[in-house]
Order: structure tokens, then C-alpha cells, then sequence
């Protein structure tokens, strides 16, 4: 039996076939840019298919195999990947639609408070009202100078050609000052309002999870504070203005033309009812197509990201046309995507315009023909002809202003969604101020795994007393990062405890647990900023001299006394400026100045020579003597004086205790040992 979505899932039709190219229309592709891109990603994994392209806009499917290679035909591939997608459970939101609402919500939630809206507002009304009042001047002042042929006495005339010709100079004097200053109080409003939503944008992401940006990835991150919160800023700067634009002249100008003509108005807006529901089937083709668009963005800057990152071991590999090529592949189905959502809003916009411009022409006509045989006044044919056209713009005006009101409703959708996502670790109410720290930490049968169905940590349990130094070692991938990592709970284990001076991790108060904790990393950060700065992470508030006396003890005052600015010198993007070692060094000092009571070296020292390694760790020893310390090492010889070690062995402690006693086992340490004595 099938479940019902795979059923759903099941509804497709071959469109065209080639020979190693098919074309398949799938009706559950449609709004559905997640399964769109599953489906790419599922299909390509077979072994003869050499491209897919899934679109959720067309609902199509365009399949490229090479024909003798590929076993199975793609229908089967194709219902055997929708199957299984559509009944994993999959993130995507309800979209088109259903989610009308709840998007104009979204994009409500994320406008200045209306406090904020009144003065541009009021700006756009009073701008936009005069400009429509000197457009009918000039009527006026046409229908003036032509009055003497329509029999008015002469001196009327001429009064009434002085006065309209007057307002209109006052009109639009006046207006050009308005004009310059709703313009500002528009552009003032959104630039403000862009850099506030692009702080919370920021706060809310780093209070996010591990895990969930993990999950997220830098593209998507990068694109919210970026692109995002630009599209809302400039939807507010231009298009709530062009809204009231429209809506004034097909107010105002609308009631006239009514009033003036309403017979002409009616032959011209006969088509418009038919207009309605394709139009409205459009949009939300439009909006599909933008959210998608949205989508691919994210992942082609996601693999700039990551190609910019990774320049040097590319161009190690020489694999630079293997990555332009990656890239613009990326780039490529980007611009597919923009292709799709430009074509979708051009083909509504002109749908609309062309309805429009036929009732346009249709109504000339029809005036022209009743001018001329008497029954229209000149004026009013004239008024008309004038009236139309504004009335026409602003309805196009507001059709282009859906356009940008879709992409506005996805980018504020998207952005809502990371504003309202809490963070599933949260602080405990235990306060643990810095300086009251003992440095005991204990693991108490602790068990964790990244993805629920795989154990990285299989209930391991130790104890550190305050001021001891507890080292781990093991082969790479056997847990020793990780265990750090729960300690400054960027994950929550799935069983057991963690507990620092005797308080679960959980109960703690998340700041004071990471203010407890110095840590220095596998591949520390620097960021881009001198070496004073890259230090005084540690603690913003400290003095030259202590930021010279940690360099000191992290073995960095040679090396940085050496650089042309010293402390001032540039490390240039990620520390790039400096050797792998160079950074290390810097690391550790943050670390130290930090002075926090519990230090954490991940193979802090691992790019530097033997010897250099051992004077750094004896002399932050000594530097922080009442801190207890969590050493992780690969060279034995470092940590044969720590008071416990703890080798660690594909997620389990296979040995513990004191170097002596772990070489008279003869395990696991005392083989490694023996190894490394061989260097
Ligand atoms: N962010 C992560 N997501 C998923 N798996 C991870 C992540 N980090 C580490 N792992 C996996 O967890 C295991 C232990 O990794 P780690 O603690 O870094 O090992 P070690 O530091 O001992 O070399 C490895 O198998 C690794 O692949
Ligand atoms: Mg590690």
C-alpha cells in the first residue's frame, strides 16, 4: 500500500523524450523548491544520469542520461525518489497560497512601529496630492487657452488662464521642496531601520545553536543580513511610496474620471474581471519563483563562501577549473532561477499592462468618435484622454509593487523565521560569577552522539579537581574534541551529566559557564584586526602591559616583537598574515588573558616544533598555577605530567590514570608511548 503523499507524489506525465534527455511534468514538485532540489540531488546520485534540472515553478523535471550507462529507466528513478522523498518528513513550510496571511503578518512584524511611519507618510500624501493637482493645472491651463474658440467672453478667459497658470507655478515650486523631502524622510527611515533589523538579524544568529548554524550554513546567514534585510529596507524606501502614489491617483484621479466620463471608463475596463483570477494564479507563481530564487542565492554564496575560504588548498590542488566550474554551476542554476521568477513577474506585469492598453485604445477610440460627432464636450474628451493614462499607470504602478511586496513577504518570512527561532540551549538559573570558580569539572556517564542515530561519546565518566591538569589523548576522530565541546555546552548530552563546581551545565547560567572556560581551539580564529586586538578577546578591558605579559607566557613575544608594528601589526583575514604556529601562539594568549579558571588547549600546540610545544605548555603552566587545565595532546612526552590521563578510544575511555601506572598496564598507552619514543 502507498500512503497517500507518495501517491500524490506518484502523479506525473512525460512530457518529451529525447535520446538521453526526458522531460517530466510531477504535480508535487509544484511551490515545492525543497523537494525540487532533493530530487536534483537524489537523481544525480545515479550512476549514468549526467544532469537534472527540477524546477518547482514549471513543476518539470529535465532529465540528461547517457543512455547505455543508465540500467533503469527514469520514470522508475523518478518514482523511486519521490516515494521515498515524500515520505521523509521534509522543512518545507506550506508555501503559496495558504501562506498568504500568515507571509503579510510576517512582513507587518518586521516594519518601524507606526510612530515612525506617520512624517513620510504625510510627506508621500501631500507630494504625491500636489502632483496630482498639477497635472490637472496643466489640464486647466489647456482647456484655457483653448476657451476662446468654446465662446467664453474674453476677459473670463484671460482671468482664468492667469489664475490656473499661477497655481501651477505656486504647485510646483512647492512641490519640488516636498518632493526632495519625502524622499529623504523615506530613505532616512529604511536606512535606519535596515541597520537595527540587521543587529537583531545578528544578535539572534549568534544566540542560535551549534548545531542550527551548522545546519543553516554561512550562504543562507550571510544572505539574511545581507540581501534580506536590504530587500525589506528598499521595499520600505520605494515601494510603500509608489503605494501611496497609486492609491492617491486612483483615488483621486479615478473619482474624476468617473464623475467625468463614467460610460468611457466602463468600455474600458470591460476585460478586467476576466483579468482577476489569472492574475491571481500568476502571483502566486511569482511568489513561488521568488522563494526559490531565494534558495539558489543562498547556495551559490554558500559555495563562494566556501571557495574564497579555501583558495589556498585549491590552488595547492590546482583544482581552480574544477571550482569555477562548481561555482558557476552554482551561478548557473542561480541564474535558471532568475530567469524563471523574472519571467513569471514579466509575464504577469505585461498580462495586466496589455489588458489595460486595450481598454485604453478601445476608449479612445470610442471618445474620439463621439467628440467628433458632438456628443463629448472638447473638455471633458480632453480631461479624459488625460485622466486615463495616470489612472492606467498607477495600476500598472501597483502591479510592479506586487512584484517587490512578493519579495519583500519571502525575504520577510525569512528573516521572521530566525528572529522567532530560540535556541533549545538555554542558561540555567545557578549564577557562577568568575572569580568563585573552584575549576572542578566532572563527567558523569555521559553519552552523546551530532545526529541521533549515531553515539560519538559512549558514557564516559571523569573528575578534574580544581588547579589539576587532566590530559586526553587518542587517534583523531575518537571523541577528545568533542568532549570539550559539551563541556562548553555548545551541544547538550543525551545522557549522563556534566557537572562544574558540582552544578549541572544545565542549571548554569549559559554566560557564566563560557566566561568559567578559557579554550583554545584545533584551528584558532583570528580575526581580522591586530595582534593587540585578536588578544584582547580575552578581555576588552586589559592593559598593554597585560596583553605583553600574555604573549609572553604563550611563547608570542618573539615572534610579535619581531613584526614591523609589534602588538600593532595587521593579522590580515582569518590571521592569514601569520604562520599556522604564529596564530596558535596569539590563541593561547586570549586564552590566558582571559585568565578564566578552567583552561582548555585542544592541540593548541600542534603546529609547533617539540620543543617549542613543551616551553609553552611548562610556562602557561606557570603562568595560570591555580587554573585546572584540559590538555589535549598528541605528542605523550607534553602531558606525561599531568595528574590524570585519559586515552579515549573511538568514543570510550580505554585507559586512565597517572603516566607511570598507564605504562606498567601495557595498553593502548604504553604502545603509544613506545611509538613516539621511536621519533
Ligand atoms: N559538527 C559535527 N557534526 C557531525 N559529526 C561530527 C562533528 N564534529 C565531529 N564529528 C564526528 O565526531 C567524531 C569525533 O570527532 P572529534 O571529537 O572532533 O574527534 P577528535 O578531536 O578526537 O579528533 C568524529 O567521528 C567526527 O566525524
Ligand atoms: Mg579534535
Amino acid at each position: 500500500m502507498t500512503s497517500p503523499s507518495a501517491a500524490a507524489a506518484a502523479r506525473m506525465r512525460l512530457r518529451s523524450s529525447l535520446p538521453g534527455r526526458e522531460r517530466w511534468e510531477v504535480d508535487a514538485l509544484s511551490d515545492a523548491p525543497a523537494l525540487a532540489a532533493a530530487l536534483e540531488k537524489a537523481l544525480l546520485s545515479h550512476v549514468g544520469v549526467s544532469k537534472v534540472s527540477a524546477s518547482a515553478v514549471s513543476g518539470r523535471v529535465l532529465v540528461f542520461f547517457i543512455p547505455d550507462t543508465l540500467v533503469t529507466p527514469v520514470e522508475s528513478l523518478l518514482r523511486e525518489a519521490l516515494q521515498r522523498l515524500s515520505s521523509e518528513p521534509t522543512s518545507e513550510p506550506e508555501r503559496g497560497a495558504v501562506s498568504g496571511e500568515r507571509s503579510s503578518r510576517s512582513l507587518m512584524a518586521l516594519l518601524p512601529e507606526r510612530a515612525r511611519l506617520v512624517r513620510p507618510l504625510a510627506l508621500s500624501v501631500v507630494s504625491h496630492g500636489l502632483s496630482i493637482a498639477q497635472g490637472l493645472l496643466v489640464v486647466a491651463t489647456l482647456n484655457a487657452a483653448l476657451a476662446k474658440r468654446s465662446g467664453l467672453p474674453r476677459g473670463d478667459a484671460d482671468s482664468r488662464f492667469g489664475v490656473v497658470g499661477t497655481l501651477l507655478m505656486l504647485f510646483t515650486g512647492v512641490n519640488q521642496y516636498v518632493q526632495h523631502e519625502r524622499k529623504r524622510a523615506w530613505r532616512q527611515l529604511a536606512r535606519n531601520h535596515e541597520q537595527a533589523l540587521r543587529a537583531r538579524l545578528l544578535a539572534a544568529i549568534e544566540a542560535q545553536d551549534v548545531s542550527t548554524l551548522d545546519a543553516q550554513g554561512t550562504g543562507r546567514l550571510l544572505s539574511l543580513v545581507t540581501k534580506d534585510a536590504a530587500r525589506l529596507a528598499s521595499f520600505l524606501e520605494r515601494d510603500v511610496d509608489d503605494a501611496v502614489n497609486s492609491a492617491l491617483v486612483i483615488l483621486v484621479s479615478g473619482t474624476l474620471l468617473l464623475t467625468t466620463s463614467p460610460l468611457l471608463v466602463l468600455v474600458a475596463c470591460l476585460p478586467v474581471p476576466f483579468m482577476v483570477p489569472l492574475l491571481r494564479k500568476l502571483g502566486r507563481r511569482t511568489a513561488a519563483a521568488r522563494t526559490h530564487q531565494n534558495e539558489r542565492l543562498d547556495r551559490f554564496t554558500q559555495h563562494l563562501e566556501n571557495s574564497f575560504a579555501g583558495i589556498i588548498d585549491i590552488k595547492s590542488f590546482t583544482a581552480e577549473q574544477d571550482d569555477v566550474r562548481r561555482v558557476s554551476e552554482s551561478a548557473r542554476r542561480l541564474a535558471d532561477a532568475e530567469l524563471e521568477a523574472g519571467e513569471a513577474a514579466s509575464l504577469e506585469a505585461h498580462l495586466m499592462q496589455g489588458a489595460f492598453a486595450t481598454g485604453f485604445v478601445v476608449m479612445t477610440l470610442y471618445g474620439g468618435w463621439k467628440a467628433r460627432k458632438g456628443l463629448l464636450s472638447s473638455e471633458v474628451f480632453a480631461r479624459t484622454m488625460y485622466l486615463f493614462p495616470q489612472v492606467l499607470g498607477a495600476l500598472g504602478g501597483v502591479g510592479g509593487a506586487l512584484g517587490s511586496y512578493h519579495s519583500a513577504v519571502s525575504s520577510a518570512e525569512r528573516i521572521q523565521e530566525m528572529l522567532a527561532s530560540r535556541p533549545s540551549i538555554q542558561g540555567g538559573p545557578v549564577r557562577l560569577p568568575k572569580a568563585q570558580v573552584r575549576g572542578e569539572v566532572r563527567f558523569d556517564d555521559v553519552s552523546f552522539g551530532y545526529a541521533p542515530s549515531t553515539t560519538v561519546i559512549h558514557g564516559i565518566s571523569l573528575h578534574l579537581r580544581p588547579g589539576e591538569t587532566l590530559a586526553i589523548v587518542g587517534p583523531t576522530g575518537s571523541g577528545k574534541s568533542t568532549l570539550l565541546k559539551l563541556l562548553l555546552r555548545f551541544h547538550d548530552v543525551r545522557a549522563g551529566s556534566i557537572q562544574v563546581d558540582g552544578h549541572d551545565l544545565r542549571e548554569l547560567n549559559l554566560e557564566d559557564l563560557r566566561s568559567a572556560i578559557g579554550i583554545v581551539g584545533q584551528e584558532p580564529f583570528l580575526f581580522e584586526g591586530t595582534v593587540k586586538d585578536n588578544v584582547l578577546l580575552g578581555d576588552p578591558g586589559a592593559s598593554d602591559a597585560e596583553v605583553a605579559e600574555a604573549l609572553d607566557n604563550a611563547g608570542a613575544s618573539q615572534f610579535v616583537e619581531a613584526l614591523p608594528d609589534r602588538m600593532d601589526a595587521q593579522v590580515g583575514e582569518r590571521g592569514r598574515k601569520l604562520s599556522g604556529g604564529q596564530r596558535q601562539r596569539i590563541a593561547i594568549a586570549r586564552a590566558l588573558l582571559k585568565k578564566a579558571p578552567i583552561l582548555a588547549l585542544d592541540e593548541a600546540t600542534s603546529h609547533l616544533d617539540y620543543e617549542t610545544e613543551a616551553a609553552i605548555q611548562r610556562s602557561v603552566r606557570n603562568a595560570s598555577s591555580r587554573m585546572s587545565m584540559i590538555v589535549v595532546a598528541h605528542r605523550l612526552s607534553t602531558i606525561r605530567h599531568a595528574d590524570v590521563i585519559l586515552v579515549l578510544d573511538q568514543g570510550r575511555v580505554r585507559e586512565m590514570g597517572r603516566h607511570e601506572a598507564l605504562l606498567a598496564q601495557g595498553g593502548l598507552y604504553a604502545f603509544l608511548w613506545s611509538l613516539q619514543q621511536g621519533e
